[in-house]
């Protein structure tokens, strides 16, 4: 897909804030429309959650993962989105509450014993349930801290039985434009695709998350299912997830399909890495005037480091 480059690439480092990065980047994808954003037909829908889930939580936190920073603020959380499916803005919350919760299945396939296709609630009664304490840094510059509730990504894998041919997992979000007003844009690569090592899905880091705050995981914050990878850019924890395909083929995300050369297959957080068009050294903490350093594999290195042994030839950075 022909990218144009803006002049953000000229860009200062110290006028790179987390907003105008943001700005540049969809700039970058208007370039690419070359069309009128679509404005949401949907209103301002604020029905309940509607998850039936919804008994379970609070789950036990695990306390293993600790913060080195307050939680951001429930609200904050919940209203400065990213979910391109619903609007290119950070607003999108009351959009997102057209997404049907229920009746939601999950696909698995590919490279796997047996091929199956399951009730959400179904999975969840097999999953271990928990809470952790989590930072995230997206790959625009601002950082929050959550605790979401959901199971390792690891006892998943574990009852999807990946054959041993199966090297990554490849995951698809929802594809319904009719509920997803941002999916009418055809110039994204939709559905939002997003994929993992075999053994980075293995990482006991790698969570599924169901909810946050103590509830169901908000609609806007990815419901019912969303991945969470907290020492990767905020880019590869796709919302709202329906199949989970383990294959041979690296698979290609949708920022990748966008803008390979600014956005890679790894994204592991690394402040000495900068964007082509701004700066990773620092971050914005939501809610707060703070800016703080960022930090390599934000701060999980002694968890995920080992992974990347040998790979130093790859672009693990971007
Ligand atoms: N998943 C889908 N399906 N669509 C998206 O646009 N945005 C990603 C990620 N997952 C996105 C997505 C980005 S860029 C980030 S930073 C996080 O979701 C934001 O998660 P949050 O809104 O819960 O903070």
């Amino acid at each position: 897909m022909g990218i144009r480059r803006n002049k953000g690439w000229e860009l200062r480092e110290s006028e790179a804030t987390p907003e105008s990065a943001f700005v540049h980047r969809r700039s970058l994808v208007g370039a690419i429309a070359a069309g009128p954003i679509l404005v949401s037909a949907l209103g301002s829908a604020t029905a309940g959650n509607g998850d039936p889930s919804a008994g379970l939580y609070p789950a036990k936190r695990n306390a293993r993962y600790t913060l080195d920073r307050p939680l951001t603020d429930e609200k904050l959380a919940t209203a400065y989105n990213n979910f391109y499916e619903f609007g290119s803005q950070k607003s999108i919350a009351d959009e997102a509450q057209a997404l049907k919760l229920r009746p939601w299945t999950i696909k698995i396939d590919g490279l796997v014993e047996k091929p199956m296709t399951l009730d959400m609630d179904d999975l969840l009664r097999r999953m271990p349930f928990e809470e952790r304490l989590y930072r995230h840094r997206c790959v625009e510059a601002w950082s929050m801290a959550v605790p979401w509730s959901g199971f390792a990504m690891a006892a998943f894998v574990d009852f999807a039985k990946p054959l041993g041919s199966a090297k990554y997992v490849r995951m698809e979000t929802f594809l319904d434009p009719t509920t997803a007003p941002g999916q009418k844009q055809v110039w994204y690569p939709w559905p939002y695709i997003e994929g993992l090592t075999i053994a980075e899905a293995g990482n006991e880091l790698a969570f599924l998350v169901t909810g946050m705050y103590g509830k169901p995981v908000p609609k806007q914050n990815g419901a019912p299912l969303r991945l969470v990878l907290p020492w990767k850019y905020g880019f590869k924890s796709a919302k709202s997830i329906v199949r989970f395909s383990f294959t041979d083929k690296r698979p290609v995300s949708f920022w990748e399909a966008l803008a390979s050369n600014e956005y890679g297959f790894w994204a592991n957080v690394n402040p000495a890495v900068p964007h082509p068009r701004w700066s990773q050294a620092e971050e914005r903490v939501l809610g707060t005037n703070e800016r703080r350093p960022t930090l390599k594999w934000n701060g999980y290195g002694e968890f995920v480091a080992h992974l990347y042994d040998g790979l130093q030839g790859e672009r693990l950075f971007v």
